[in-house]
C-alpha cells in the first residue's frame, strides 16, 4: 500500500476529477490541488505531505475533539478487529455494542434511557423522523405526519434531513424530492440585537412562539415532531436565546409534539456537558448524535430515546420486528470498541470539563478582534465560535474563501462557509494554541478585508 501511494500521483487525480470530492467546489481544487492534500495527523494537527502542520481549528469536522493518533484508540480499533471485526445487528447482539448503547444512556439525561445506532448524522436524523412517525401511529394518532424543522439548521442530506434542514443551497436543486408536509421554524439571529454577543443573547425568546404560528396554520392533530439543533452549527454558530429552547418544549409538550435535538456537533461534551440538553437545561424526547462518540475515527450515530417512545413500539405480536429500520453497519463492533475507548479517554482525562475550562479563554480570544474593520460579528458558546465578515460588495464569500486559502498557506485548517469562518477546536488544545489560533487569524482577516 505505501509503495503504491509513494508511485500515486494524488495531484493529478485529483485534476482529473476521478475523485468527487463531497461539498467541495471541485474546480477551484483543481487550480491548485497540491495545497489541498493531508498525509497524516497527530494530536492538533494536520500534516501535509511536505510535513508542514495544520492546526485543526474545526477538530475535523466537530468530530475529533480528542485530536488525532490516539495510541488508545488505535489499539482498541486493532484488539476489536482481531475478537469481533463485524457482527449483524439483526437479530443478534454483541457485548462491546450493547455496552456501549448503555453507556451513552447514562451520560444523557434521565429518563432518555435507549439507544437506536446508525452510521452518521443524516442516518441518525432520518432516524429520529421515522421513529417519530412510528410512535403516533401506535398511538392511534397516525394524522401526525408533518416535521418542523428551522430556517438555517442542518440535519444531514438524507431525505429526511434535507428536508427538515433550512440551507438554502443544501436544498434548492432537490425541492421536488422534499418529504411532503415539512414546514419551518424562524431562525433565531437577529445581527442588530445580537451582535457581539458572548454566550446566550439575552433578546431573541419569543422566537420559540414561531411554533404556535406554525401550529396555528397546520393544527397540532397534523404535527409528529420539531427538529433543531441547540446550537446551529453548520451556519455559524448561531447560539439560542436565553430562554428559547425551554419555550420550545413547554409548546411542544403542551401539543403533544414531540422535541428532537439534534446533537450531532453539541453532543459529547461540545458544550461543556455531555449534551447541549443538559448545558441548556432542557429535556428533549429524542438526541440525535454522532461524531465526537467515536471522535470521527469509525463512522457512526444513533438516537436516543425517551422510555415512553421505546414503550410504545415495545407492542403487538411479541414474534414481530417492532420498528422495521437498521442499517448493516448498526452498532458496527469497530465503532463501538471506539466509543468505548473515546469514553474511556473523555472519562480519565476529565475532557469535558476541559472543553468547559477553555470556553472562557476562546470567547476572550476570539472577542479580542472585535476592533477589527470588515467583522460584523462575532459570537460563541462552549468550545465554539464563529466569525461573519463583511462580504465583499461584488463577490459574496470571496472573503471566506481567501481566508480559507490563505489559512492553509499559515499553519491553520480553518472552516469557512461563504463568508462566515466557525471554531471548535480539539478539547486537547492548550490555551496557547487557541491563543495563536486567533492571532494569526487577526493577520489573515486584515489581509482579506483591506
Ligand atoms: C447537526 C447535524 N446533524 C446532522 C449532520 C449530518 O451528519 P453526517 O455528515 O455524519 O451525515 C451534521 C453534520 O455536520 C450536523 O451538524
Amino acid at each position: 500500500m505505501v509503495q503504491l501511494l509513494n508511485e500515486f500521483d494524488c495531484e493529478r487525480t485529483l485534476k482529473n476529477g476521478t475523485y468527487w470530492m463531497p461539498f467541495t467546489a471541485n474546480r477551484r481544487v483543481k487550480e491548485d490541488p497540491a495545497s489541498r492534500i493531508i498525509t497524516s495527523a497527530k494530536g492538533a494537527y494536520y500534516y501535509t505531505p511536505d510535513g508542514k502542520p495544520l492546526f485543526d481549528t474545526l477538530s475535523g469536522l466537530w468530530c475529533t475533539p480528542l485530536g488525532h493518533g490516539h495510541p488508545r484508540i488505535v489499539e482498541a480499533l486493532k484488539t476489536q478487529a482481531e475478537t469481533l471485526d463485524y457482527c449483524t445487528a439483526f437479530q443478534m447482539a454483541n457485548p462491546v455494542t450493547v455496552r456501549l448503547a448503555e453507556r451513552i444512556a447514562g451520560m444523557a439525561p434521565n429518563g432518555l434511557d435507549h439507544v437506536f445506532f446508525a452510521n452518521s448524522g443524516s442516518e441518525a436524523v432520518d432516524t429520529a423522523l421515522k421513529i417519530a412517525l412510528g410512535y403516533h401511529r401506535l398511538r392511534g394518532e397516525g394524522s401526525r405526519f408533518r416535521m418542523i424543522g428551522r430556517e438555517r439548521g442542518y440535519h444531514g442530506v438524507g431525505f429526511g434531513g434535507m428536508s427538515v434542514g433550512g440551507i438554502v443551497p443544501n436544498r434548492k436543486m432537490f425541492a421536488t424530492g422534499m418529504m411532503n408536509g415539512v414546514d419551518h421554524l424562524r431562525h433565531t439571529y437577529d445581527s442588530a440585537h445580537m451582535a457581539f454577543s458572548k454566550g446566550q443573547p439575552d433578546w431573541g425568546v419569543e422566537y420559540a412562539e414561531d411554533l404556535e404560528r406554525l401550529i396555528g396554520l397546520h393544527d397540532a392533530s397534523t404535527i409528529a415532531a420539531v427538529i433543531v439543533e441547540p446550537v446551529q452549527g453548520s451556519t455559524g454558530v448561531l447560539v439560542p436565546p436565553v430562554g428559547y429552547l425551554q419555550g420550545l418544549r413547554e409548546i411542544c409538550t403542551k401539543h403533544g409534539i414531540l422535541l428532537i435535538f439534534d446533537e450531532v456537533i453539541t453532543g459529547f461534551g461540545r458544550m461543556g456537558d455531555n449534551f447541549a440538553s443538559q448545558r441548556f437545561n432542557v429535556k428533549p424526547d429524542m438526541i440525535t448524535f454522532a461524531k465526537a462518540v467515536t471522535n470521527g475515527i469509525v463512522p457512526m450515530g444513533g438516537v436516543i430515546v425517551s422510555s415512553d417512545i421505546y414503550d410504545t413500539f415495545m407492542t403487538g405480536p411479541k414474534n414481530a420486528v417492532e420498528f422495521a429500520h437498521g442499517y448493516t453497519y448498526s452498532g458496527h463492533p469497530l465503532a463501538a470498541a471506539v466509543g468505548h475507548a473515546v469514553l474511556d479517554i473523555m472519562e480519565e482525562e476529565a475532557l469535558i470539563s476541559r472543553a468547559r475550562g477553555l470556553e472562557p479563554i476562546l470567547e476572550e480570544a476570539i472577542h479580542s478582534l472585535a476592533d477589527l474593520e470588515g467583522i460584523k460579528d462575532i459570537r460563541n458558546i462552549g468550545l465554539t465560535a464563529a466569525i461573519d465578515l463583511v462580504p465583499a460588495s461584488d463577490a459574496p464569500g470571496a472573503r471566506g474563501l481567501a481566508l480559507f486559502e490563505l489559512g492553509l498557506k499559515n499553519g491553520l485548517l480553518l472552516r469557512c462557509t461563504g463568508d462566515t469562518v466557525s471554531f471548535g477546536p480539539p478539547f486537547i488544545s492548550t490555551p496557547e494554541q487557541l491563543q495563536d489560533m486567533v492571532e494569526t487569524v487577526r493577520r489573515l482577516i486584515v489581509s482579506v478585508t483591506q
